[in-house]
């Protein structure tokens, strides 16, 4: 039986590297991943380090919309970050911190057991690819394609927070969460398999 209160519990203490000096609280992952789609972002914002919860902000809001347009409720994906603690305000998480953070990450992954594990954006294709033991090109090169890694389907993704400063790539980030949707319709045997094609790492 996973215990992720236990989880919560160490990742609300953490003092592993120095992003815990400026946290007001570490977010811990949230969901349940009933659909099989755990979803993985970069780091808490402001408002998520406030309230610690991942994804209630502006990049949240956008996430839930276009999760809801196919059919899908925040209960049902489990979501997560690449790193547990706020960071500067503009600043990525260094690697060494995601590396540090993963731990949180790698213990998530193999309790529920994702059929399809999204990284949004860089950090998290970073902290992904520690977890798997695998080197993901750039988002920009990757988004949307289909790597089969270990157990886990890995469909990269943008960060909301890149579509909000840059709403050209908003119809590239639907078309991928639509994709997305429909492969794992395939994989789960609800619809026709995907004719997508699969990258083998
Ligand atoms: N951006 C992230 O990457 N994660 C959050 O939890 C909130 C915003």
């Amino acid at each position: 039986m996973v215990n992720f209160d236990n989880l919560c519990q160490t990742i609300s203490v953490c003092k592993d590297c120095d992003l815990y000096y400026s946290r007001k609280n570490a977010v811990c992952g949230e969901g349940t991943a009933s659909s099989g789609i755990m979803i993985v972002g970069e780091a808490p914002g402001q408002k998520e380090d406030l309230e610690g919860k991942p994804f209630i902000g502006r990049s949240g809001k956008l996430l839930d919309s276009i999760l809801s347009r196919e059919g899908l409720s925040r209960s049902e994906v489990y979501i997560s970050n690449a790193v547990r603690c706020r960071p500067k305000l503009g600043v990525a998480p260094k690697v060494a911190e995601i590396k540090k953070c993963s731990k949180y990450l790698k213990y998530e992954i193999e309790s529920i057991k994702p059929r399809i594990i999204v990284p949004m954006g860089n950090s998290a294709l970073k902290a992904v690819g520690i977890v798997l033991g695998f080197s993901f090109p750039k988002v920009t090169e990757i988004s949307g394609k289909i790597y089969k890694v270990k157990d886990y389907y890995v469909i990269p993704q943008f960060h909301p927070a890149a579509i909000l400063r840059n709403p050209k790539k908003l119809e590239i980030f639907k078309d991928n969460f639509v994709s997305t949707i429909s492969f794992l319709m395939g994989v789960t045997g609800k619809e026709g398999l995907s004719e997508r094609e699969v990258l083998k790492a």
